[in-house]
């Protein structure tokens, strides 16, 4: 199975690779970074499954030329939730007739965050709700194996009680409600030897997320790597989450896109199998 990340926070760090992580930039195939996630997924069999669809089809589509694959290319589009920088890029999906798996959910209301000093709307982009009526949508809240060895984690349950879900509203009919994020699944790569964890922004928490993994797959987690919006996160929250994860017996772990400088730097110094994955990274598993 290969796994790149085509869309990421960071990008252009071509000579840095690691005895796993293989970084496809060169000078003339430059891959663009943005505030925005997404993931190519490629199983055994050939099949490609896009994770999200970063903030913007510029970037989406620059990197999707630099890894050489186009939107007809993909059997299934997974959208992890609802926020504008896992969505941007998805009408050349839509537009290549690809079945997007997501949440019910996922495109209900307006999105606002509230985290900063003002209300931001974080919605997904009107020309991508307004083509969504065109688009072949599945919509499940309980796991679906999308193609096979690639399953999505269904709805996670909330357990931990250092993992809050804080600062999102959502609009919807005529009044604002606070908006947990209960949209946002994570996918899960079954193999022989585990699981591989891949998360858009972990709303949920990484840690409900891994053991929701764990337990539901009944596997050893091989990787977990995403976003796991940490930015900001109290050093006692960071440290909690690195102690949980580590007793759930994770090892190789890539903090991607909101995950923030502060864990990231925890998660370097404590995990041996630390890889750092920014756009342009190709990991075989
Ligand atoms: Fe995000
Ligand atoms: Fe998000």
């Amino acid at each position: 199975m290969r796994v790149i990340t085509l869309v990421d926070n960071m990008c252009g760090t071509p000579y840095v690779q690691s005895r796993m992580v293989k970084r496809l930039d060169s000078p003339n195939k430059q891959f663009m970074g943005e505030q925005g996630f997404s993931v190519m997924v490629e199983t055994d069999a050939g099949q490609k499954v896009l994770f999200d669809a970063g903030a913007s089809e510029a970037a989406l589509l620059n990197n999707l030329r630099a890894v050489g694959a186009e939107p007809k290319d993909f059997s299934a589009v997974f959208i992890s939730h609802g926020h504008y920088d896992h969505v941007g890029g998805l009408l050349p999906f839509i537009e290549a007739g690809v079945p997007i798996h997501t949440h019910p959910r996922t495109f209900v209301g307006k999105r606002f965050s509230t985290g900063g000093e003002s209300k931001v709307d974080i919605s997904p982009p009107d020309h991508v709700t307004s083509a969504l009526a065109k688009a072949k949508m599945s919509f499940n809240s309980t796991p679906v194996e999308i193609v096979p060895g690639v399953r999505t984690s269904g709805e996670v349950p909330r357990v931990t009680d250092f993992e809050p879900t804080l600062n999102f509203l959502r609009e919807e009919e005529g009044r604002t409600i606070e908006d947990m994020v209960m949209d946002e699944q994570a996918l899960f790569l079954t193999q022989k030897r585990g699981v591989i964890v891949i998360t858009g922004c972990s709303h949920p928490g990484i840690v409900n997320i891994v053991t929701h993994a764990k337990k539901s797959t009944g596997s050893k987690i091989l990787m977990v790597m995403g976003g796991f919006h940490l930015g900001g996160g109290s050093q006692d929250r960071i440290r909690k989450t690195m102690d949980h994860l580590k007793n759930l017996g994770v090892d190789r772990i890539a903090p991607l896109h909101c995950t923030g400088f502060e864990a990231m730097k925890n998660i370097s110094d404590r995990f041996v199998g630390f890889e750092l994955m920014p756009a342009g990274s190709e990991i075989e598993l």
